[in-house]
């Protein structure tokens, strides 16, 4: 993506882009009376309805552009940063489908003279929209869309406030973008050993990766990764990214789920609910975009980033239900299924970071039940937080990025839902028929490995938001690199 901001329209560009507000009279008869009057035929005959989003094209004869594209604005007063990413994503669609490389348009300038956004917000969301908008996971196609890089012109007055933003856009969605790819890439190349290679290739000046393989975790005690990981042939890894570049600041530890595969175990999947479980490492690869933001973009913070990394199969030796296992901070717990195995490896990943990092925020991003799906769909992760201050601040971040999350309780009545009776806890619920509150409950099994007068702790569901069954907007059909762009907006804020 090749962005450029400045004063005037760029007059080279293949395509014009011309935005037009509900309220808008005068029809672009400054630039030209023939186009003006196109506009107001197509109003009249309906082709263009006015509100948001709307496209309509027309060329125009002795025109410096190959090509006109009009885009409906909507109402002044509800122009926001998520229509700029949405109208990026109409001008990305219009690009590729004509195969134009260049476009120039007057949106940036008629929005930052309305004032709503400010201009560091709209040059990140316009960046934004391009290159989310912009991504396919290609490589295993014979035949490959032609992309050319897009050649991006906006008008705009205060240009260097304006790259700024951009600047930070690009960082964002490149990593979001690599989410994407480390997700929809299948289960034979993503193994528990692909995500640490991707992890140590983070290491850096700042940045230093461990990694604690089976024998080690053994020795250390952390046996519910190892419990779930028993049932498959490549080694379980436990990752640790220490991001450094915050002082003497605590460390913001983000945790991620990061099953290559889930097949539920002997508590097997039905046929039909397997093939998209490769991408139950999506809290993993939320993990690991981050990071690489955090880098691009050089944030004074300490951030750790945790990955316990295995798959949950079945052969002779995997862990079955009724298995009692001692977890790393000494509490037991009864396998009650194994398909609820993602509670099981965050578990110990936090109580280890907890005892060994004390850090004084802990998030944990996992694709953990079906029953969040059920709850929210598709259009927001799951909160449950013991600290309304964190709840503010990631709620904040999930609307500014539109990467948004939804809290869901953390009463008093839940917290006995996993208790065990031969066991100290149960990993699935022992009330009702199981299955109310599953995403609650999934949440509160990892509370108890977290203490929680010490450490400000938040668990996103992200199972209905990393995977999506169509494309939408800027997000395209499966991978949506959830989370990366809530933690980093923030990471980048607070
Ligand atoms: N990985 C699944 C959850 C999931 C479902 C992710 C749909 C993405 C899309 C998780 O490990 C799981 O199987 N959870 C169980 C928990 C239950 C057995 C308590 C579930 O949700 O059914
Ligand atoms: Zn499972
Ligand atoms: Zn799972």
């Amino acid at each position: 993506m090749n962005i450029k901001a400045k004063n005037n329209l760029d007059t080279t560009a293949e395509l014009l882009v011309l935005g037009l507000w509900d309220d808008d009279t005068d029809l672009y008869n400054s630039i030209n009376p023939t186009l003006s009057e196109d506009i107001r035929q197509s109003i009249d005959s309906k082709i263009l309805e006015r509100g948001f989003g709307n496209v309509f094209s027309t060329k125009l004869k002795d025109s410096l552009y190959k090509d006109i594209l009009i885009i409906t604005l909507g109402d002044k007063k509800d122009m926001n940063t998520e229509r700029i990413r949405r109208v990026m994503s109409r001008i990305v669609s219009y690009l590729r489908k004509n195969k134009y490389k260049s476009f120039t348009t007057n949106i940036t300038s008629l929005v930052s003279n309305k004032k709503s956004i400010d201009i560091v917000s709209l040059g990140r969301s316009c960046a934004e929209g391009l290159c989310l908008s912009d991504y396919s996971f290609d490589k295993y196609k014979s035949k490959k869309e032609e992309r050319s890089e897009i050649i991006a012109s906006f008008q705009i007055e205060d240009a260097s406030n304006f790259m700024r933003g951009v600047k930070e856009g690009i960082i964002i969605s490149e990593s979001t973008n690599y989410a994407k790819d480390l997700v929809n890439e299948p289960s034979r190349i993503v193994t528990p050993e692909y995500i640490e290679g991707e992890a140590l290739k983070l290491a850096n000046k700042n940045t230093k990766i461990r990694v604690l393989n089976r024998k080690e975790m053994e020795k250390l005690g952390l046996n519910l990764i190892l419990a779930v990981s028993s049932g498959s042939d490549k080694p379980a890894k436990l990752i640790i990214i220490e991001y450094n570049n915050g002082g003497k600041d605590k460390y913001t530890a983000i945790v991620g789920k990061g099953i290559t595969f889930d097949s539920g175990g002997y508590d097997i999947k039905p046929a039909g609910q397997f093939a998209d479980m490769k991408c139950d490492m999506s809290g993993a690869a939320a993990v690991l975009g981050t990071i690489k933001a955090a880098q691009k973009l050089e944030l004074k913070k300490n951030i750790l980033g945790v990955i316990p990394a295995c798959e949950n199969l079945i052969n002779g030796s995997a862990y079955k239900p009724g298995d009692i296992i001692r977890a790393y901070n000494g509490k037991t717990v009864e396998i009650a299924n194994t398909d609820a195995e993602g509670r099981l490896i965050l578990a110990d990943a936090i109580a280890y970071t907890e005892k060994n990092y004390s850090p004084d925020t802990i998030i944990d991003l996992a694709t953990l039940t079906g029953a969040c799906v059920i709850a929210l769909g598709y259009y927001a992760s799951g909160l449950i937080s013991n600290s309304p201050e964190l709840v503010r601040k990631l709620s904040k971040s999930g609307n500014d990025s539109y990467d948004r999350v939804w809290e869901l309780p953390f009463f008093e009545e839940y917290q006995d839902n996993m208790d065990g009776d031969i066991s100290d806890l149960k990993n699935m619920s022992v009330k009702g028929k199981g299955r109310e509150a599953g995403a609650i409950t999934g949440a509160v099994f990892i509370s108890k490995f977290v203490d929680l007068e010490k450490t400000k702790w938040a668990h996103l569901d992200i199972a209905g938001t990393a995977f999506l069954p169509e494309s939408r907007e800027y997000n395209q059909k499966y991978a949506s690199g959830a989370g990366v762009r809530l933690l980093t907006y923030y990471l980048m804020g607070n």
